[in-house]
Formats: structure tokens, sequence, C-alpha cells
């Protein structure tokens, strides 16, 4: 009985030196120590020994289980010593390496410039309106005193969508159903995407974006176009900036002009942006015909007006320095972003 108890704990010994984790340490406890553990098991055979022998023997098995108790505890504190140490050797946090940054949105650079245009525009008095991309031909046409046979409906310049339906070619249209709903005095700002059967190149975009100025009121002259659009280049260019009115025609303006600014970028010297002229043309304008008037139900002697067209994707390239139109409407992120 001695030898086996000699045996058993040989053997418990090196069970546990050769354990790899805490597992296997628990497994051993259980083989030796549990209720049906070999030790435990041992004790129960001492009924066959003598009296005398009975004391001596539980003692010595006493010893053994202590013995090898302690060097479980001792394995187990060792083995979960070294879990702890690999867990965190597993999880540590390399705070070295680059965060992962958020892309923040940027507002697009036809749109501040909009935005500068309105803030502009309504510190003068004009509200904002808006109107419809698929237009009658009526509202985009022959109200705006454009007649069928004229140049500006063939087929090369106009998007149909049907017989009388299109894509509005200009914002002029938006004049008509403005004049429609309100009376005078009237004074909007009418901001939108137009369409023209345009080739694409740097400078020409089948879809590009203007800003139609309406204003109808008794005793509108030339002269409060010409300081309403004054007082605008100034604020958007800067005060130094000149204004110079080309006589030109709209069939629903008379008379009519177009109207360029001293260029930002050389001060009028000439210079690539201006193409060597030292002007840049950003709007067309003129007093709103006497039929156009009619057409909306406002009388041309008792009312007078100034209507003016300005091309929103000019004024943004020239202020950004940006070469070529398309870049507005790629949404290429590395172009965008430098906004
Ligand atoms: N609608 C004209 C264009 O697209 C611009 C314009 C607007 C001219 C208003 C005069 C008055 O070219």
């Amino acid at each position: 009985m001695k030898q086996q108890l000699e045996a058993i704990k040989l053997a418990a010994v090196e069970a546990i030196n050769t354990a790899s984790d805490e597992k296997a340490i628990e497994e051993i406890r259980v083989k030796y120590l549990g209720k049906k553990g070999e030790l435990t098991a041992i004790l129960k055979q001492m009924g066959s020994l003598s009296p005398e022998e009975r004391p001596v023997m539980g003692q010595l098995v006493n010893e053994a289980k202590q013995s090898v108790e302690e060097l479980i505890a001792e394995k187990k504190a060792e083995l979960s010593a070294a879990a702890t140490l690999q867990k965190l050797k597993d999880e540590t946090i390399d705070i070295t390496m680059p965060a992962k940054t958020a892309k923040v949105g940027k507002i697009h650079p036809l749109n501040s410039v909009l935005d500068d245009m309105i803030d502009i525009f309504q510190s003068m008095g004009f509200d904002v309106v808006d109107g419809p991309e698929v237009e009658t031909d009526y509202y985009n046409f022959e109200c705006l005193n454009v007649p069928a046979d004229h140049p500006a409906r063939d087929m090369q310049d106009t998007f149909y969508l049907g017989e009388n339906l299109l894509l509005r070619t200009q914002t002029s249209a938006a004049q008509i159903r403005t004049m429609e709903t309100r009376k005078p005095p009237i004074r909007v700002i009418c901001p939108g995407r137009v369409y023209r059967a345009d080739e694409v190149d740097a400078t020409h975009s089948p879809v590009f974006h203007q800003i139609e100025g309406l204003v109808v009121d008794k005793g509108i002259t030339m002269c409060d176009l010409k300081g309403v659009l004054e007082q605008f280049a100034h604020e958007i260019y800067g005060k130094d900036t000149k204004v110079k009115f080309r006589p030109s025609f709209f069939p629903f303006t008379e008379p009519s002009v177009e109207v360029d600014v001293s260029c930002s970028e050389c001060g009028g010297k000439g210079c690539r942006v201006c193409k060597g002229s030292g002007w840049i043309e950003i709007l067309g304008a003129g007093m709103v015909h006497p039929s156009v008037l009619k057409c909306c139900g406002i009388d041309p002697e008792e009312y007078s007006g100034f209507a003016f067209g300005i091309g929103l994707d000019r004024l943004t390239t020239t202020r950004y320095k940006i070469s070529d139109i398309r870049l507005l409407f790629e949404n290429d992120k590395r172009f965008l972003e430098q906004f």
C-alpha cells in the first residue's frame, strides 16, 4: 500500500510538472484529490489494515494529499500569471499607429458662390424663388417673346422631352411664373440648373447654372439695373472692380446688354483668365420687353422692369481659378476636398 501511495504521488507530481494550462491542472486535481480521486480511493482501503498500521498509513496519505494540493496551488498560480501576461501581450494596442480619420463633407464651390450671391441680393431686398427644370415651351420661349421659328428653339440648342415639354434652357422661364403669380412690386432672384445641347469641353457643359434676377415696379429704369449690378459686382469681386455694359440682344429685353467686369486676376491688364482682354463677361440683362409684361398680365404703360441672368459656373471657375468646368460636375472627392 505504501508503494502504491508512492507511485500515485510520483505520477501526480509528474503530471503537475508537465501541465500546460489551468484546465489541465483542474483535471489533475479531480483525478487525484477529487471524491473519486486516486488519493481519496486509497484512504478507503484503510479498513484492511491493522489498527496499528492505520494511523501511520493515514498520516502518510494525508501528507501526500497535502503536498499534491500545495503543488497544484503553486502550479495554478504560475499558469494563471503566465496566462495574464499572454493576454496583455495579445491585447497590446500600438498607440503609434496612425488613426483612422473621418472625412467631413465640404460645401461644393458652386454652392458657396451661390450662397454669397443670395446673401448679396437678399441684402438688396430680393426674394429667392424656384422654378421647374422641366418646362413647357410656353414658359421657356413663347411668353418670353421667342416666336416659334426663332433659332433658339432649334433642336441643337434645346433638349425636347415631347412636343411642348423641354428641359429649361434658361432660368428666364421663372420670370414668367413669378409675374403670373405675384403683383408688382416684384424683386426676386431664381437660381437653378439649365440645359443646352452643347458639346462638352473645358468651358461648356450641357448642364450649367444661372441666377435670374427680376425687378418690376413703377418707374424702374436702366439706371436701377446698373446700380444693382454694380453693387453686386463690387460685393463679389471687390470695390475696385469696373463694370462695362455692352449693347446686345435678347428677345425678352429691350434694350439688352451684356455685362463685363474688369478681370479680378490681373486688374484689367490682360492675363490668361481674361484671355488678354482685361474683361470677363458675367451676365446678360436688359429692360423687360413690353410684350413679356403684357403676356403676364402686367400693364407696360404703368409698370417697367429689368431682368438679368448670371452664369454661376463661370463666376465659380474664375473665383477659384478652376481650369475646367467639368470638374464642377464630376464629384471627384480629391477636387472637392480642396475648398
Ligand atoms: N436668359 C439669358 C441667357 O440665358 C440671360 C438673360 C436673362 C438676359 C435675363 C437678359 C435678361 O443667355
